[in-house]
């Protein structure tokens, strides 16, 4: 079984705020950093970080050689993405005192996905692959009808969740990643209960890891209901702490680890990268999670 993540490739530009910007207020921030980021990077490099191999496939514009350089860096294998003329995707991300973000995305090289590069990505992947997706690139649809068509096992974070989600099939998903937002977003239910409940009627089949902030996670797969806690930490940033879960629980996955365990992995993991700040760099190595350094 081999790993696919297709997905966004950003540069993050994040400014130290005191809090975060309202609407009409200028505000000074800090020192900008410059960071390799983007949900499909981030969840790539978790994997690899975890000790997956993972292939990553996206697109990147033409100061993108620092976000391949990252993959491979990490060892993601990198023969997948294609560098194109114009702009990489790019974020602008405000980090508050307390380690809240907010980010402005712009799409960029990941948002310019073609069906000749779907179909030419997917030709090297066969039945029982794992394909994860995020919601940073266009044509989900698309690459969700033909993964599926290959017998792929999809794996959904829907985020950020917009109205361009309603038309994929997601009852072609095998397993979703989503935040309480997201969740009642897709669902219109506000109560984690609700929420997986609804999306259990909805996605009959599929399984569910809602993450809930401070109160965790629970793992549902229609009948049998999985909590894991947080690992209390000082956040300094969270970009990157879903992203970091959702990579490990997929690593715990290919490994064949039980779900407890692959939850408890991915916890102890994303607790690690909030008290750092970036995004790709932020998120630990195995040997940290499991705290042999
Ligand atoms: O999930 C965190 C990521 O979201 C950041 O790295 C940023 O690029 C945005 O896509």
């Amino acid at each position: 079984m081999r790993v696919l993540n297709f997905g966004s490739l950003n540069i993050d530009y994040v400014y130290p705020v005191d809090h975060i910007i309202l609407p009409g207020e200028t505000e000074p921030a800090g020192e900008v950093t410059e960071n390799c980021g983007g949900k499909g990077l981030n969840q790539s490099i978790a994997l690899a970080k975890a000790g997956v191999e993972v292939c990553h496939a996206g697109l990147v514009g033409e100061e993108g050689d620092v976000l391949i350089d990252k993959c491979r860096e990490h060892g993601v294998k990198t023969d997948l993405i294609r560098k194109i003329p114009g702009r990489s995707g790019h974020t602008i991300i405000q980090v508050d005192r307390d380690g809240q973000n907010s980010i402005l995305l712009f799409g960029g090289a990941n948002r310019k996905i073609t069906k000749e590069y779907v179909d030419h990505v997917l030709s090297s992947f066969e039945k029982d692959d794992l394909l994860i997706l995020q919601n940073e690139i266009n044509l989900m649809d698309y690459i969700v009808d033909e993964a599926y068509g290959k017998g792929m096992k999809v794996i959904m974070n829907p985020s950020p969740f917009d109205d361009s989600l309603k038309q994929v099939d997601m009852s072609k998903v095998t397993l979703f990643f989503l935040n309480e937002i997201e969740g009642s977003q897709m669902t219109g239910e506000k109560e984690p209960d609700l929420i997986l409940k609804t999306l259990h009627r909805l996605y009959p089949g599929a399984k569910v890891v809602l993450t809930l902030g401070g109160d965790g996670a629970v793992y549902s797969d229609g009948e049998v209901r999985y909590r894991q806690g947080i690992f209390k930490v000082k956040a300094v940033d969270t970009t990157a702490a879903g992203d970091t879960f959702t990579g490990y629980f997929v690593a715990s996955m290919v490994e064949g680890m039980s779900i407890p365990k692959g939850l408890e992995l991915a916890a102890r993991a994303s607790s690690i990268t909030v008290t750092r700040p970036g995004a790709t760099d932020s998120i630990p190595f195995r040997r940290e999670v499991e705290g042999t350094v």
